[in-house]
């Protein structure tokens, strides 16, 4: 194995942002789960793109219209890579991860022709520490044709309690929908085993990648999952794309989620046939040069090495637990192992907004609330908690500070 070092205090020059301000001190940016920042390596990519390569693609006769092309569709194959996918034609570009899921509960549920296949009564399995995004897809599923949603419990260190999930299962289960990490408690699940007891019932699993694909390397063939969705914009990567990941047999049995153009193969007024995967389901333009951002994004992870950016985060871990728990009264929601860097934690008395504005006057960048999982809130009793997510840029002094930051709210509101 290659001892490879990176120097991530060297590596945080890459993000013009840092040098940023925020109430006029230096930036420290503790909200990477909601969106990372950008480094120079895909700003410039992107800005290349516009004033060296850009043109519409799939569509023009032109050099440049071709170039553009071959960038956008090169980038399904480093996705493929990325993620270890056996074909680049199971990748789909999509704006997100919620898009990515809507997509698939709009089209799972039907056959190929578009028909709907699922019936009242058909069962979808999902957790109780879900994103929003993964619950309101199937519950507007359940409003359109009265499925059922069954939901797996959670236990107080915040992991998924695998016995309730085997005793979800019934012959009317259709799909597990689960996330690989949890944005609110930074809990790793553990899908290999959860997609082997789904299969086992014949049951295709969704795995909800936001919060991992950023932080460790993926690899849906050793996971075996049906679907695996990310997006872009977490993963340095600018906003507006996502990844679908979906086996074959999924896609090739799924109808088209939009129509438009660059997704058909013949159109008249009584008659349409559709292109195949991966462009049956990017319909109408995309943003290219968000996936061409996407390319550059993964070059720039792949070059530090997702095993690399692991060890650096849970070293980051290891050093920012403790400090805040020696905070009197201060306790973390989600103590499982392992963990992404994601600490959520409540104060005793201290409402976490408060602390979120103590902390943003001092340049500290955290969320504060129910971060779009509020059924895991209401399990845990909360209304909301403070969250510090770490990026690649993350580092001792910014847990120095954060820590620093706190007892000084907690001084403040005592
Ligand atoms: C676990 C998880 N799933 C889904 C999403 C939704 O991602 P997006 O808004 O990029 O579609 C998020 C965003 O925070 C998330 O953390």
């Amino acid at each position: 194995m290659i001892d490879k070092r990176i120097d991530f205090d060297h590596l945080r020059q890459d993000f013009p942002i840092l040098k940023s301000k925020n109430r006029n001190k230096p930036i420290i940016f503790f909200d990477s789960a909601a969106s990372s920042q950008k480094p120079i390596q895909v700003l410039n990519a992107v800005n290349d793109f516009y004033q060296k390569d850009y043109a519409n693609i799939h569509r023009g006769i032109y050099e440049l219209s071709e170039r553009a092309s071959l960038l956008y569709e090169n980038t399904r194959e480093k996705v493929r890579q990325f993620i270890h996918a056996p074909h680049a034609n199971e990748i789909v570009f999509v704006r997100g991860t919620t898009e990515a899921i809507n997509l698939v509960a709009q089209c799972i549920s039907k056959n190929e022709s578009g028909e709907i296949k699922w019936q009242a009564g058909d069962e979808v399995i999902l957790s109780e520490m879900e994103h929003h995004a993964n619950i309101v897809p199937w519950y507007l599923l359940k409003k359109q044709l009265g499925i059922v949603l069954k939901i797996i419990p959670v236990t107080d260190e915040g992991v998924i309690d695998i016995t309730s999930y085997q005793d979800l299962f019934s012959s009317r289960t259709k799909i597990v929908a689960i996330s690989h990490a949890s944005n609110a408690l930074g809990t790793i699940n553990s899908i290999k085993e959860m997609i082997k007891i789904a299969h086992q019932h014949q049951v295709p699993v969704l795995i909800d990648g936001a919060q991992a694909a950023p932080h460790f390397a993926i690899d849906v063939q050793a996971l075996d999952c049906d679907f695996y969705v990310f997006s872009g914009h977490k993963m340095y990567a600018p906003t507006g794309v996502g990844v679908l990941y979906a086996k074959k047999i999924w896609l090739d049995n799924m109808p088209p989620y939009q129509g438009g153009g660059d997704m058909i193969e013949t159109v008249s007024f009584t008659h349409i046939t559709f292109a195949k995967a991966p462009h049956k389901f990017e319909a109408g333009t995309p943003d290219i040069a968000a996936v061409i951002g996407l390319s550059a994004a993964i070059d720039y992870l792949q070059q530090i090495g997702m095993q690399a950016i692991d060890q650096h985060e849970q070293q980051l871990l290891q050093q920012a637990e403790p400090a805040l728990l020696s905070i009197p009264k201060l306790k973390i929601i989600g103590t499982a192992q392992p963990k992404v860097g994601v600490i959520s934690f409540v104060i005793d008395g201290i409402h976490p907004h408060d602390i979120g504005t103590v902390l943003d006057h001092e340049g500290i960048a955290v969320r504060a609330g129910h971060h779009c999982a509020m059924p895991l809130m209401n399990r845990f009793g909360l209304s909301a908690t403070v969250r510090a997510s770490f990026g690649i840029y993350t580092n001792e002094q910014d847990i120095d500070a954060l820590v620093e930051g706190v007892q000084q709210a907690v001084r403040i509101f005592s």
